[in-house]
């Protein structure tokens, strides 16, 4: 593994990151008005910036999942280096500069010396926990919306095949899996189907009856 870049940062992909706030959380907020809890996984998290963007996405846009919500946001990877930094939330000033909007930065970061610390409030929201993706995965609760990203293109296809396995067992029937701008499923994996949300893909199981192949939709808002 040791070879596999670990090349992250802030609001990567920023239309994903817009659909998640327009469309996908809305939905699944709607969808768990009852149960009130959401399962996220950041499922090869590197040093925590993709996490981070989405806790704080949740933090600003919808701030009623602090209240009497059970928010479960996992944060994986398979190195304990990498782990150590995302836990730590302390950044450069190349790291929080690239793509992370200065209004958050503000709200929710703040300077030590030539660092930028992640607020506890953020922090908080995720659980970080070693996983290495090519091992049995450990219990984990059925998730709403897995984030693995910019990992698959690394592997060869049997390899994506086994890890997109382990996906299928824990995305929720209308879970969203959502891949890097240049990965897809759907070359060693056929149970998954592409759904366009504003301007990103994202994939779902594809139920047991539907054979005509790959739908799109919009929910813009
Ligand atoms: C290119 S980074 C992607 C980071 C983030 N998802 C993103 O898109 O910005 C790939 C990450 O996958 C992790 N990784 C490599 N092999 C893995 C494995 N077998 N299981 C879990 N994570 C792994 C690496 O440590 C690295 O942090």
């Amino acid at each position: 593994m040791d070879n596999i870049p670990t090349e992250t940062s802030f609001f990567r992909d920023l239309q994903v990151f817009e659909a998640l706030r327009q469309s996908i959380f809305p939905e699944l907020l709607r969808r768990h008005r009852l149960d009130r809890q959401l399962n996220l996984w950041s499922a090869a998290c590197s040093s925590g910036q993709e996490a981070y963007s989405l806790a704080i996405l949740l933090r600003d846009y919808f701030p009623l999942l602090a209240q009497n919500w059970t928010l479960n946001f996992l944060a994986s990877d398979v190195s304990e280096t990498m782990l150590a930094k995302a836990r730590s939330g302390i950044y450069d000033d190349l790291e929080v500069h690239r793509r992370l909007p200065p209004k958050f930065l503000r709200r929710y970061f703040h300077q030590e010396g030539s660092q930028w610390v992640v607020s506890d409030e953020i922090r908080l929201m995720v659980q970080f926990q070693q996983i290495d993706l090519l091992q049995p995965l450990p219990p984990l609760p059925t998730m709403d919306v897995i984030f693995l990203r910019n990992l698959l293109i690394y592997f060869d296809r049997p390899t994506q095949a086994e890890i997109l396995n382990k996906m299928r067992q824990v995305l929720a029937p209308d879970g969203y899996l959502l891949l890097g701008a240049t990965e897809t499923p759907l070359r060693c994996d056929t149970r998954f189907k592409p759904v366009a949300v504003d301007r990103a893909v994202f994939f779902q199981i594809r139920p047991p009856d539907d054979a005509a192949g790959g739908r799109s939709r919009h929910t813009g808002s």
